[in-house]
């Protein structure tokens, strides 16, 4: 046993007090209600920020869509259902979520393409030829750091990678664009969006946020903190499905400029005018490429649905209510607790609230081993090669004593997976 742990109480005693807190925080949870609107099973899902749990009334509202607005009102569907204008439709019902105006969000294609718009739109914004730097999150999802790279050669300038805790020593008068993940998909860090956006604009140049780690997870608040232009996907906290199409936010005050790569028919101004000459359409419409994808288009609108009446505040304050007791209970069931000497795993995930997103990464020297146990116990969380141990926290349908029984199996899993 470590020396940290002959201070503590009894084992039995703390864990017996961590089963009377999982009741008692479940209990006095106001968004408990909602898990019911979501399909699970006995096992603990701690896997939503990866892909999102469906939400039950989802396959109904799907079958429609196949059955009736295709099957029999076909064609007149693109009018009559609503589905030509969905992009921008279902683009309003994210806004809220993201702190986004009306009219700003557009949805379809995937979140790298989606990056790629930003980017180069985001260069073609700063319109100056001597602001030669695209900036990006040197701890990037990968798909991003692909993707800027080829804008950058697509659009002469060079690609710098910086730590977001230190982006000022990046910027400057050469920097057109900076591209940051808000919360790392890794780490689990959240990033300072409102500070690290007013450092850009200072530098005189755009802000692009990927949001896939943070929307329904926090407040993001878009408008309020002046980003420029920002992207996400939707299969994680906004459990819109496998492969659910991502969104494009573009502030509307750049609207007008806003000069896409992908210039489709979609994002014409008058797309049934057939007209070789390409006129972009007006507001968030102009983000738009082809055809959309309608059918999971449409399981994200009804997936949507559980967000009524949800206010983001108290999402956030939960979602940290759950880490926070994952750490507690990680520390009381895991062999040599966390972070010690003697410990199996430590965390990744900043301590402090304000540095926190909605997931702890635990590194541990046999993660691969530990996961596929877990898995076998029911307990569903996702492997970041080599050796870390990622758990997502869902606020709208994780309680807390699913987080009290997935820190119990690590328990037991450690206790029979030798050490490395
Ligand atoms: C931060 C981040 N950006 C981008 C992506 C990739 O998005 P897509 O596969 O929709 O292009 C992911 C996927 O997990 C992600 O976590």
């Amino acid at each position: 046993m470590s020396d940290h742990r002959m201070t503590q109480p009894d084992e039995s005693v703390l864990t017996d007090e961590l089963v009377r807190d999982a009741a008692a925080l479940d209990a006095a949870d106001p968004l408990a209600p909602l898990r019911e609107l979501f399909v699970l099973d006995g096992g603990v899902y701690l896997d939503g920020n990866s892909l999102g749990a469906l939400p039950a009334h989802v396959p109904a509202r799907v079958a429609d869509v196949v059955a009736r607005q295709w099957g029999e009102l076909r064609i007149h569907s693109w009018r009559e259902s609503g589905w030509w204008d969905a992009p921008e439709r279902i683009g309003d019902r994210i806004a809220p979520l993201v702190g986004a105006g009306p009219g700003q969000i557009v949805v379809g294609d995937s979140t790298s393409v989606n990056v790629f718009k930003a980017v180069v739109a985001g260069v073609r914004l700063s319109a100056d030829e001597s602001r030669t730097d695209i900036v990006v999150d040197a701890a990037t999802f990968p798909t991003d750091g692909y993707v800027a790279e080829s804008a950058a050669r697509l659009t002469g300038r060079r690609i710098v990678h910086a730590d977001p805790r230190e982006l000022s020593a990046a910027l400057g008068p050469a920097t057109a664009v900076v591209l940051l993940n808000h919360v790392d998909y890794r780490s689990g860090r959240l990033h300072d969006l409102p500070a690290l956006t007013a450092a850009v604009h200072e530098a005189g140049a755009i802000a692009v946020w990927d949001l896939c780690h943070s929307a329904g997870a926090l407040p993001v608040d878009l408008d309020a903190h002046g980003v420029d232009l920002a992207v996400g996907c939707t299969y994680k906290y906004l459990n819109g499905g496998p492969g659910s199409p991502a969104y494009l936010y573009v502030a509307e005050r750049h609207q007008e400029a806003f000069e896409s790569p992908l210039p489709g028919w979609n994002s014409h101004a008058d797309p049934f005018a057939m007209d070789h000459r390409y006129t972009p359409a007006g507001g968030a419409a102009r983000g738009r490429v082809g055809t959309p994808d309608i059918l999971s288009l449409l399981a994200l609108d009804a997936a949507l649905d559980v967000w009524e009446g949800v206010d983001m505040d108290s999402v956030r304050a939960k979602s940290l209510a759950l880490t926070d007791f994952f750490l507690r209970c990680a520390e009381t069931y895991a062999e040599g607790g966390l972070n010690g000497v003697d410990s199996r795993v430590s965390s990744l995930t900043p301590v402090a609230h304000e540095a926190r997103g909605s997931q702890i990464a635990l590194r541990c020297a046999e993660a691969p081993a530990v996961m596929d146990r877990l898995a076998g116990r029911g307990v569903v969380g996702d492997l970041r090669g080599p050796d870390v141990l990622r758990f997502g926290f869902t606020p709208l349908y994780t309680g807390f004593e699913d987080v009290r029984r997935a820190a119990a199996a690590l328990g037991e899993v450690l206790a029979e997976v030798p050490r490395a």
